[in-house]
């Protein structure tokens, strides 16, 4: 039974079937992938910029746990630009992504270094540094979709 439910779910999974050569995932898929991963950002970076702002009071584990999902979002992001999902779905990716990939893996990492280091500050309890951090985050994520975002 056990064996026949995960068998079904490898079967179905198009993301599982992205991993292999052989298999590439469908560009909507991508798609949906790349903006889910997005809102999984936002949703991340908010609590933690209200926190900067003192809108909400620190929370150390809530801080540690975001800053996380941030750091590791960014290790997932080439993945959401994959060959061919450019188009297939309705999305506000630019077309440089693909045509200047070596700039887009530029502020994708730049990204990733950002949150690498508020991810740092989370964990070491570091309030000021972790304010002044989410700064970087951010700014991190705007010049992305200030270069690779339509509006
Ligand atoms: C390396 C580039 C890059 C970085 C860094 C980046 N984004 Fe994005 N973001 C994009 C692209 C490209 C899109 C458009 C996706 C689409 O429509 O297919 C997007 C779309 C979005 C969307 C809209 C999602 C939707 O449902 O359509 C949100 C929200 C978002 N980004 C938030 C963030 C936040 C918050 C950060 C930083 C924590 C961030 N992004 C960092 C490239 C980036």
């Amino acid at each position: 039974m056990k064996h026949a439910l995960i068998t079904a779910l490898i079967g179905t999974s198009t993301l599982l079937a992205s991993g292999t050569a052989s298999a590439q995932a469908k560009p909507e898929d991508v798609i949906k992938y790349r903006k889910a991963l997005m809102v999984m950002q936002a949703n991340s970076v908010r609590p933690l910029a209200a926190m900067a702002k003192g809108q909400r009071p620190y929370d150390k584990d809530i801080a540690i746990r975001n800053a996380a999902i941030l750091e590791l979002t960014g290790k997932m992001m080439m993945e959401t630009v994959a060959a061919g999902s450019d188009k297939g779905a309705e999305t506000r990716a630019k077309p440089e992504i693909w045509s200047d990939a070596a700039g887009y893996k530029k502020v994708s990492d730049n990204y990733s270094a950002e949150a690498a280091k508020l991810s740092e500050a989370a964990k070491a309890g570091n309030v000021d540094a972790l304010k002044a951090q989410i700064g970087g985050v951010i700014k991190a994520c705007d010049s992305c979709h200030d270069a690779y975002r339509s509006k």
